[in-house]
């Protein structure tokens, strides 16, 4: 039920800060983080992490490959599952596999799985919207995101959902292998700032609404850039923007643009710049002068700590780790108030299903 909302996806949008808190309750007692005993020994055991997933799942699990080798140093690969699911390639001994799915029942992700239990024989999570989907029940460990019935057809908490338990699991792992920064880490608190974070962002969505109606509304194309934890959210982001509205979005890492791609920059092309990493802050600002120079329409979305007068849009400051969750957020606003604008049905995007379950 929708109540009053227009669609979904809105209501599905604004519902973030509650799901972050359900993910709380559901899986740390205060700081103590609660979960399977012999997951986490098959976890803290692994030599390399294999994210598996599909779409906007595969983005989250880009957010996760960083958190896993920060905060559990585990090295991670992250794959797309139907590339995957046919390639040949060299499966370490101690490999785990996480499966991210919101609707547990992707059939190119599920195509993996099955070789995970056939052939190569490896331990596997599933963190999945839907307790008894087909993925949660085949894999060896599975947990729930607690997001709740995702409806509208772009996906949404279920993406912030992923990455906030990505996050618990790597300071799980970390701490038991007595790493500093996972014990450091006060991971009930950084997650309510998060969630106290996206509600300011919520609660912004009329300026959002107000840059979405001046700089999209009959853009032919547009693109998302980004370094890092940022880059991953510009994937993100522009997959939003071209599902729901049509626009031929790209996400870029902002450095690679000068390699080829800054050609297609034209007068008025709308430029989105992601910037909450301090380390990289400066570079995408002169990527973003670049574009400049070549006639775009440069719009900022940007950390407070890190933002300058000229700045489009300022989000709160979280620890930049789990910037992803606050920053996506303005991604998905921007792509629901685009889409009203241009007049399509948000919940219901042509040629798209909610669940994929062909491969
Ligand atoms: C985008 C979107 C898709 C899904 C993808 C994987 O908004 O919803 O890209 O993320 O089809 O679906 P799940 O997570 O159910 O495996």
């Amino acid at each position: 039920n929708k109540g009053a909302y227009p669609y979904y996806m809105l209501k599905e949008i604004d519902e973030q800060p509650a799901v972050i808190h359900r993910i709380q309750s559901a899986y740390l007692n205060k700081n103590e983080v609660q979960l399977n005993s012999n997951l986490m020994d098959k976890l803290t055991n692994a030599s390399r992490i294999y994210i598996v997933g599909a779409g906007t799942s595969y983005h989250a699990g880009l957010v996760g490959k960083h958190l896993f080798e920060k905060i559990a140093q585990i090295p991670t690969e992250v794959v797309v599952s139907s590339e995957f699911a046919y390639d040949d390639p060299l499966i370490e001994q101690d490999a785990f596999f996480i499966f991210l799915s919101q609707s547990g029942e992707t059939a190119d992700s599920r195509q993996v799985l099955v070789r995970v239990n056939d052939e190569w024989k490896k331990p596997s999570l599933t963190i999945t919207n839907v307790a008894n989907s087909t993925l949660a029940r085949e894999a060896e460990f599975s947990v729930t995101l607690e997001a709740g019935p995702e409806i509208a057809v772009a996906s949404t908490k279920a993406y912030t959902a992923q990455i906030a338990l990505e996050a618990i699991i790597a300071t799980a792992i970390g701490r038991t292998k007595n790493f500093e920064m996972a014990q450091n880490l006060d991971i009930d608190l950084e997650l309510s700032k998060v969630a106290n974070a996206m509600q300011a962002v919520v609660d912004e969505k009329g300026r959002i609404e107000q840059v979405a109606v001046d700089n999209l509304s009959d853009t032919r194309n547009a693109f998302y850039i980004g370094r890092g934890l940022d880059y991953f959210v510009a994937l993100e982001a522009s997959l939003k923007l071209k599902e729901i509205s049509y626009i031929q979005a790209e996400g870029f890492a902002s450095g690679e643009l000068k390699h080829g791609t800054i050609a297609l920059i034209e007068k008025g092309t709308p430029v989105l710049g992601i910037i909450t990493q301090p380390q990289t802050a400066d570079n995408t600002r002169s990527n973003l002068q670049e574009t400049k120079a070549r006639g775009a329409n440069v719009i900022t979305i940007v950390s407070e700590s890190l933002a300058q007068t000229e700045d489009t849009l300022i989000i709160p400051d979280v620890n930049p780790d789990f910037a992803p969750l606050v920053s996506v957020v303005v991604g998905q606003l921007m792509a629901y108030y685009a889409t009203l604008q241009r007049g399509y049905n948000v919940d219901q995007p042509r040629n798209l299903a909610k669940s994929v379950t062909v491969e």
